[in-house]
């Protein structure tokens, strides 16, 4: 009897702790959209007011951004997670940095049960796809559209 007790107890520390540490897909999607992820991760994403195309989420873009460090271009989120298991993306997240202007130190942020929620919801999102892009180096003219990342002086400055 006694031990029943114990096994129920234990049983039942086990189910809140499930329900306490809050990792869950939906919990992914939240914070992928607080985030602001798929501003840029999301081709379409920013123009059409935030609407999440399901073929498109966090599948990057072809579309460069252009600054002194080159043309760089939003990954494609879900080859560069297929190549990871969880617990070696919260490491990761903790830690990886990229050229601008990903804001790399803004996901070092997130704890451990985020990064988990945001991996497990990019995983739920299906067939990776294609990368995006690959880098081009500082000063050469990519051959994709891209967005100028300068600080330009108004007209009548000049
Ligand atoms: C302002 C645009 C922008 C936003 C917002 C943004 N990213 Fe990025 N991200 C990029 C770009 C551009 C790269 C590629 C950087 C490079 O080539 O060095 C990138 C790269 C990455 C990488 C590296 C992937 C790899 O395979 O190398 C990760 C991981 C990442 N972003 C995650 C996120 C997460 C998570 C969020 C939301 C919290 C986010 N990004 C928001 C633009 C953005």
């Amino acid at each position: 009897m006694h031990r029943l007790a114990v096994a129920a107890s234990l049983i039942g520390l086990a189910v809140s702790n499930a329900a306490a540490d809050g990792v869950s897909v939906e919990e992914g999607l939240r914070i992928s959209i607080v985030g602001g992820c798929h501003d840029c991760h999301t081709d379409g994403y920013a123009v059409s007011g935030g609407r999440i195309d399901p073929e498109n989420a966090l599948r990057g873009s072809a579309i460069g951004f252009r600054g002194p460090w080159g043309t760089t271009y939003p990954s494609n989120l879900r080859l560069t997670l297929a190549k990871m298991g969880e617990d070696e993306f919260v490491g990761y997240g903790h830690t990886f940095k990229t050229r601008p202007p990903m804001p790399w130190f803004g996901v070092h942020g997130m704890t451990d049960g985020e990064l988990r929620s945001f991996y497990r919801y990019v995983k739920s999102l299906g067939e990776p796809g294609m990368p995006a892009p690959a880098y081009v180096g500082p000063g050469v003219e990519p051959i994709t559209p891209y967005i100028a990342f300068e600080p330009q002086m108004p007209a009548q400055s000049q």
